[in-house]
């Protein structure tokens, strides 16, 4: 009943190494949509890595063609397209005017989770332009703490802890209902 009722993309935001890429397509099964990693969709757009993209283009550009991926991504021509389970970067919700559209177009989520999941699990991937810049423990949080109140606009809050992932799938089914 529930995923009849959706009529919006859901959009998962937060830091990096919150687990939106694996909750997202966990819900997305449950919900029976279609799952999209932003992150992905501009990789594939650029026919760059997101590292080859900072790397040749810098971040400002990298967030410009960010914020024109998740639009794309988020518009539909009816409410059967719009229907999707959207994971994006964590600066994505960050940039003002990539939050603006996220926050106008979905049900938007924000997945937060303790610092010590964060470097663990950012720690099992070294494809993160922005940790290879110094100390990754250092760097996430100071950017967790940055970026906190942009996060906090997001109308549903779910802490993703170090228990299994389907109970915080369970927490979000909730929030959404
Ligand atoms: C970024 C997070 C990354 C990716 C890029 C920048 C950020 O996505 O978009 O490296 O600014 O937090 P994930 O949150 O999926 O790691």
């Amino acid at each position: 009943a529930l995923a009849r009722r959706i009529d919006r993309p859901i959009v998962l935001v937060g830091m990096m190494g919150t687990g939106k890429s694996s909750i997202g397509r966990r819900l997305a099964t449950l919900l029976h949509l279609p799952f999209v990693d932003a992150d992905e969709a501009i990789e594939e757009a650029a026919q760059l890595t997101i590292a080859e993209i900072f790397e040749r283009h810098g971040e400002a550009a990298f967030r410009d063609g960010e914020r024109r991926v998740i639009a794309r991504l988020m518009d539909g021509a009816n409410v059967h397209e719009r229907r999707k389970v959207i994971a994006t970067g964590g600066g994505a919700f960050v940039n003002p005017e990539t939050r603006a559209l996220i926050l106008s177009k979905a049900i938007t989520v924000w997945l937060d989770a303790d610092i010590d999941t964060l470097v663990e699990r950012t720690a099992r991937k070294n494809t993160r332009p922005l940790l290879r810049q110094g100390d990754p423990r250092e760097i996430l949080t100071r950017l967790r703490e940055e970026r906190r109140p942009a996060y906090a606009e997001a109308p549903i809050h779910i802490t993703s802890g170090r228990g299994p992932q389907a109970r915080t799938v369970a927490r979000v089914l909730k929030e959404i209902d």
